[in-house]
């Protein structure tokens, strides 16, 4: 914990625990009338963050920012304006880690007081600025700290043209407190501009507009007109370069890598149209994505206007395109309908995996998507089965519970995975003509709008079930959304191109060599499923075997190297070992990093193997990953 810091006259007792101050909130459920379901009243308040919009809620930011590669730090004016009840006296907003200057009120930059409050690890500090009756604007001169959680500072060496630093963030779920002061809950939106001023010759780019070249003075000036909620917020900076995909679109990338990004997301404007066609139109003028450094955290992160990409979904044959598919859906579900907190995860994940499946059908057919589907339930069941058995069984449902917690542990394939499962339930239930119209409905009704879990089931009960004359059954929320584990009407998918897979398995494990398996045809699902469905003991000879007919460790193609390597460690595959440790060292994606290094920690003598490599790779990962693996492998810095 850190010391307090008093600053200003309002140095009273505000630093309370955030546990013991919950504020009013926006954002009431009004929808829970049935006694069945659960006691919402709690859950639908945001406990991860201090905010009190109750009472003065922040409606636009304008930012003016300077950032210091030397310094690793972002001195910034966070001026927003601010609407209020009659009677307000305060305005909180989330902070974490920031060294807050000064404050100043309204255009005539009257000094204020501040209070920051205790730091608590999860959810910061909250910053108490005293408002008076005529307040409408409060402006915070603030510098972020060198360990910002959301922002990665990486060394030329990190990135591909060897050059030229580079920043990127990411503020999902609760991290954009570390680098701008705002009311960091979902459930409030704003508008902004922003001016940045970065090293010359750099791009900086924004969930905003954004330029398609490099300013000479590297002073960028953004707007983003629609509200977003802080989560969506986002900066990039690097020695960058624009190419045009058609009308909408075009990509970000370091010029080394910018060729590979154009051919690998050649469908986006396709991807674009099929996603508008489905549920409506896309509302956020330009669709563009940004390929950024490998040690990128997550796969794809949706800020609007520009999605953040790994470069580890550049596979040469858009085999991995999927993810597009998937960040350009939440443009729907997520950023135009957001979940209210974080407990509602799913109502953002779940829907963007139905969509993106639908995308995705819409462009290659349903014995595409059924792959997705069915590679989508093996990893749901494994998550089940994790789950089940560990400390948190209720994390299976999927309205959580999230008080108390870190909200990145709402982070599970269920959010994603059993929510696509109960969608697709309730498409089978109706019928997909009306189950499309009431998609296309909710989007539009509800476009920049937060959304409950409770909200959403009484909406869906009106515009979907009694709208169309079909009873309502009460049941299948207590099992999917309410209840642990997998409901008894799970629905089976069966992927034909599978059938063949499991065919060619069967062959090869009674003795048939790899070399005469028909895989001919075989996309890159096909090799993902045959890997995932390869038996756990392997003799050295079968896995040389494989490797020498298949070429696994030789793949360029990311989601196959981590699968095998899972393989690799449990069959103590020597061979692969160098590839592995160069993937682990560059890579800093946590949804690879996290099976891997937990593949190690199940073998005898795998700890140190783990800790060998992980000393090597974490100072290039993002905050994200590292602080994941620290706590798994046991780790600490200092
Ligand atoms: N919004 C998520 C990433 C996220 C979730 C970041 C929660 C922080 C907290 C993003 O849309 C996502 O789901 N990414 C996946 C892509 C995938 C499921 C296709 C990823 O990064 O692996
Ligand atoms: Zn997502």
């Amino acid at each position: 914990m850190k010391k307090l810091i008093h600053k200003g006259f309002m140095a009273l007792a505000l630093s309370v625990s955030i546990l013991a101050c919950k504020s009013p909130k926006t954002e009431e459920d009004t929808s829970t009338k049935k006694e069945t379901m659960v006691s919402s009243k709690d859950l639908s308040t945001d406990f991860h963050s201090h905010a009190n919009p109750g009472e003065a809620v922040i409606t636009h930011l304008d930012w003016e920012a300077k950032v210091d590669f030397d310094k690793k730090i972002i001195s910034g004016i966070a001026r927003l304006s601010i609407k209020k009840t009659d009677k307000a006296i305060k305005l909180v907003l989330d902070t974490k880690g920031l060294n807050i200057e000064k404050v100043t009120l309204g255009d005539q930059e009257e000094p204020a007081g501040f209070t920051l409050g205790e730091a608590h690890e999860i959810l910061g500090s909250e910053l108490t600025i005293p408002i008076n009756e005529k307040t409408k604007k409060v402006n915070i001169y603030y510098q972020t700290s060198p360990k910002a959680e959301a922002l990665q500072w990486l060394d030329p060496v990190q990135t591909a043209g060897k050059k030229h630093p580079f920043l990127f963030t990411q503020s999902q779920a609760i991290l954009a407190r570390s680098w701008i002061p705002l009311q960091d809950s979902p459930g409030i939106r704003f508008t902004y501009t922003a001016k940045v001023e970065v090293p010359k010759g750099l791009m900086a780019l924004m969930s905003a507009e954004n330029p398609q070249k490099v300013n000479e003075d590297g002073i960028y000036r953004f707007v983003m007109p629609q509200p977003i909620p802080a989560y969506l917020m986002a900066l990039s900076v690097g020695d960058l370069t624009f190419e045009s995909l058609g009308d909408r679109s075009g990509v970000y990338a370091e010029k080394p890598v910018i060729k590979k990004a154009v051919y690998e997301f050649g469908e986006m404007e396709n991807m674009l149209a099929a996603a508008e066609e489905l549920y409506g139109p896309y509302q956020w003028g330009r669709y563009d994505l940004i390929v950024l450094p490998p040690s990128f955290p997550f796969g794809g992160m949706e800020n609007p206007r520009l999605t953040f990409a790994t470069p580890t979904i550049l596979a040469g044959d858009r085999s991995l395109t999927s993810l597009v598919a998937h960040e350009l859906a939440h443009s729907w579900s997520g950023n135009l309908v957001t979940n209210a907190n974080w407990n509602d995860f799913w109502l953002n994940e779940g829907f963007t995996v139905y969509f993106e499946n639908r995308i995705m059908e819409a462009l290659y057919g349903p014995s595409y998507s059924e792959m997705l589907a069915q590679l989508s339930q093996g990893d749901l069941k494994n998550e089940v089965n994790d789950l089940m058995n560990g400390p948190h069984p209720e994390d299976t449902k999927l309205k959580l519970n999230l008080t108390g917690r870190n909200p990145d542990d709402g982070m599970t394939a269920i959010a994603y995975d059993k929510g696509f499962f109960f969608l697709k339930t309730l498409e089978n239930k109706v019928g997909r003509e009306k189950w499309d119209n009431f998609l296309k409905e909710y989007f539009t009704e509800n476009a920049f709008k937060t959304m409950t879990t409770e909200s959403f089931i009484s909406y869906m009960n009106e515009n979907l079930f009694e709208k169309n004359g079909i009873p309502v059954d009460d049941k299948l929320y207590q099992n999917w959304i309410y209840g642990e584990g997998l409901p008894k009407d799970f629905p089976t998918v069966k992927s034909e191109r599978f059938e063949n897979v499991d065919k060619q398995l069967k062959k090869w494990i009674s003795g048939s060599k790899a070399s005469s398996l028909q895989t001919k045809d075989w996309s890159t699902h096909e090799w993902l499923y045959f890997i995932r469905q390869l038996p756990k003991d392997l003799k050295i000879g079968q896995m040389n075997q494989l490797d020498k007919a298949f070429k696994f460790t030789a793949s360029g193609n990311s989601e196959i190297l981590a699968a095998w390597f899972i393989h690799v460690i449990d069959n103590h595959y020597k061979a692969a070992y160098p590839k592995m440790e160069e993937f682990l060292i560059n890579v800093g994606r946590r949804k690879f990093l996290v099976p891997v290094y937990g593949e190690m920690l199940k073998e005898e003598g795998g700890k140190e193997m783990a800790l060998d490599i992980y000393k090597k790779a974490r100072p290039n990962y993002h905050f994200v990953s590292s602080s994941t693996l620290d706590e798994m492998l046991g780790y600490s810095p200092n």
